[in-house]
């Protein structure tokens, strides 16, 4: 029998699942040698997060000097009755990178959705995460997901035909070469499907002691999470690289338009990285983040190259930050 479609939700009891996406150890390893073995040496930012990097970038978003978080929750207050206008509730929330519970818990709240899916790499930070809100929240059903969302990952069936929002605060986007951020866009646009939208934060070029004093915070956090990158290289694969033999380091690149971070190499060193043996020099830099400032026409051109269309933006009066509620082609 055909049950009216309100009865037939309410009856469901919201559900918990996880889905482990993440790949094995030994790709991490390999991604990691490659990095360490190319000049100059790099080890990709998505090596920040494990539980303890995930606690440090939390702490960097509660630093004076780090505007964009803040910026960008003020900029809810305007934005999210406005989404949920376009958008109305009971549809899928999907998460890249289940960062700030605050950001989170404000949507859920404004957006009414049914179902929330936190896509991280993470998997202790995300699963903590997720059951926090599934105890909190009890008509949402909650499916993290571990991947590494820089690699196409799946959406679960379960969600398949409902209406999608992504959210991708924080600027995250600006990790991502522009040319990677056009092709990781494009990926969205189509696990979000035509029609579904993405709200996603953008932080702004501006005065560069504004950006550099953002990345170089007094209390010492930014450089602390910087290299944590090392120790969780050393736990995750066992690699012996002494963080003591690095210091934090993070410039404004006015060329390519991103703030830069490196690990400086401050003496002559060698470290063991799955039996192999990597030479530091001193003053060599690793690279390990590029974090990418843009333009309001600029992020535009770039969403549409990536399959996207702008259909409301909201800046702060410094236009420190963007909001882009972007709508998939
Ligand atoms: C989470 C990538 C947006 O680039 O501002 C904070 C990470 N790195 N401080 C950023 C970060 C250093 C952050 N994102």
């Amino acid at each position: 029998m055909m049950m009216p479609r309100a009865v037939r939700q309410a009856s469901q009891p919201a559900e918990y699942r996880l889905f482990d996406q993440l790949p094995p150890p030994s790709a991490m390893l390999d991604e990691v040698i490659a990095g360490l073995t190319q000049q100059p040496k790099r080890i990709a930012p998505k090596f920040f997060y494990d539980e303890r990097g995930s606690r440090l970038f939390e702490a960097i978003t509660g630093l004076p000097e780090y505007y964009l978080t803040r910026t960008e929750m003020g900029l809810f207050d305007a934005c999210l009755p406005e989404v949920h206008d376009r958008i109305g509730g009971g549809g899928c929330l999907v998460e890249y990178g289940a960062g700030s519970s605050v950001k989170i818990r404000r949507l859920l709240e404004e957006l009414q959705p049914r179902t929330y899916l936190p896509v991280d790499i993470s998997r202790r930070h995300l699963e903590q995460s997720a059951q926090a809100l599934h105890a909190d929240y009890p008509h949402l059903s909650v499916y993290p997901i571990c991947a590494d969302m820089t690699a196409p990952f799946e959406l679960p069936a379960v969600v398949a035909g409902l209406d999608k929002l992504g959210f991708y605060p924080g600027s995250s986007i600006g990790n991502f070469e522009p040319g990677d951020a056009q092709a990781f866009l494009r990926q969205v646009a189509t696990t979000l499907g035509a029609g579904g939208r993405l709200l996603i934060g953008v932080d702004r070029k501006k005065d560069v002691n504004v950006l550099e004093a953002a990345y170089n915070d007094s209390a010492g956090i930014t450089a602390e999470f910087n290299l944590n990158i090392l120790r969780h290289l050393n736990s995750a694969l066992a690699t012996e690289i002494d963080p003591a033999g690095f210091r934090h380091r993070a410039d404004y690149n006015e060329e390519s338009g991103c703030v830069q971070m490196f690990l400086e190499c401050v003496k002559d060193q060698s470290s063991r990285v799955d039996g192999r043996i990597i030479d530091f020099a001193e003053g060599e830099l690793v690279h390990t983040e590029n974090s990418y400032k843009y333009g309001h026409e600029q992020f535009a051109d770039l969403a549409a190259g990536g399959g996207f269309k702008v259909e409301a933006s909201w800046s702060d009066a410094d236009a420190y930050f963007t909001l882009f509620l972007l709508i998939a082609q």
